[in-house]
């Protein structure tokens, strides 16, 4: 790599990013969140202040999980959503020695970003092997993990780093592209998905991925509206004037609330996560050892369905000797400190070791 010279031939400083007024609104002016490492105070002030930094995950349930999937020495598991690493690092902490943790993700950005982080802190490819694929596809681990996982997590949905990085297009609380999508390099967004999909297929999307009440109004004006709807501010604002002519809906909150379950309902389609997450569930038995255990977090009651039936029904066939009978929620404590852990469900269930599967 070769280094900016000045016009004296020495190095060039790097200039800090310029913002305007005392503190860095937007994400790229965010140096010090984004670089956790070398920032740590500056990290701790704001984690202590109830945010999430940018740049960050804040793992949800961490005690939670680890009682679930109790790791021991010498395990193998499997972290199907790494995001940032966190969950991954603690059950790591666990399994030493000889332990294995097979960690994969489907986003490219950010799995680079946190590749880099846990290698830095000194995980190396013998105890942490980190791959790019999508946890439908799980059977694909299986020879190079030796045949089954002793455990397996996945903390469904989006991190906050793709959250938080306008550029991704998650949140109507930033002008950005509107994307949505875990992986940039497949599928296509939802501004183009939107532009090519009937009015009556987006008020189905709506209403089913996202139970929204008023998904015949929302769907009529996007699909009106669409060869105009590309930015995240688009679509919030398409919906809000939607919502404002619609008599019933007075409050502002029950319209933020609609304009983020068009933007879940849009990111679970283009992601296509409830066939991804079906699929997962389903690999599930030939994937943990016998006696092997599983945790899933999840954030919204289309996640949370799939997996209560698919271990209800597991325990009925004798796949599973045990599951979570009530659903684990964070506690008061979590959901005050990390607002973002409020929704938060997390299931575990318990492979029967005398299963022929
Ligand atoms: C909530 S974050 C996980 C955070 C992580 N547990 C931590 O402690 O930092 C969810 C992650 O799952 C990834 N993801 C979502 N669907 C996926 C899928 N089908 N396969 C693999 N990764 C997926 C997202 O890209 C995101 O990074």
């Amino acid at each position: 790599m070769s280094i900016p010279l000045g016009a004296d031939g020495t190095p060039k400083r790097k200039r800090r990013v310029r913002y305007e007024g005392k503190n860095p609104r937007r994400f790229d002016e965010k140096y010090k969140e984004l670089n956790p490492e070398k920032y740590a105070d500056d990290i701790e002030r704001i984690v202590k202040s109830g945010k999430t930094p940018a740049g960050m995950h804040r793992s949800i349930c961490v005690k939670e999980i680890l009682e679930v999937l109790d790791p021991k020495p010498g395990q193998t598991g499997l972290d199907g959503t790494l995001g940032f690493g966190g969950h991954t690092a603690e059950l790591l902490q666990r399994i030493m020695p000889n332990g294995r943790i097979f960690a994969i993700d489907v986003d490219p950005i950010e799995l680079k970003r946190t590749t880099a982080r846990l290698r830095a802190l000194g995980f190396t490819d013998k105890e942490l092997i980190i791959r790019q694929i999508n946890f439908a596809g799980i059977p694909k681990m299986l020879a190079d993990a030796g045949g089954g996982f002793d455990f397996i997590l996945a903390d469904l949905g989006v991190s906050s780093m793709q959250l938080d990085n306008p550029a991704r297009g998650f949140t109507f609380k930033w002008e950005g592209p509107l994307d949505l999508r875990f992986n940039p390099e497949r599928g296509q967004p939802a501004s183009a998905l939107i532009k090519t999909i009937s009015e009556k297929s987006l008020e189905k999307i709506l209403f089913v991925n996202s139970d929204e009440p008023h998904a015949k109004t929302i769907a009529r004006a996007i699909h009106k509206n669409c060869h105009k709807i590309n930015t995240t501010k688009a679509l919030a604002d398409t919906v809000k004037e939607a919502l404002a002519t619609v008599v019933h809906v007075g409050s502002k909150d029950e319209i933020t609330t609609s304009i983020r379950r068009t933007f879940q309902a849009l990111r679970i389609e283009v992601n296509d996560e409830f066939s991804a997450l079906e699929q997962f569930l389903r690999n599930l038995p030939i994937c943990l050892k016998p006696d092997g255990r599983v945790a899933i977090l999840t954030f919204h009651s289309g996640e949370d369905n799939r997996v209560a039936k698919y271990f209800q029904d597991g325990l009925e066939s004798g796949i599973y000797s045990d599951i979570s009978r009530d659903p684990i929620r964070p506690t008061p404590k979590e959901c005050f400190d990390n607002p973002r852990s409020k929704s938060a469900i997390l299931r575990w269930a318990i492979k029967n070791g005398d299963s022929s599967i």
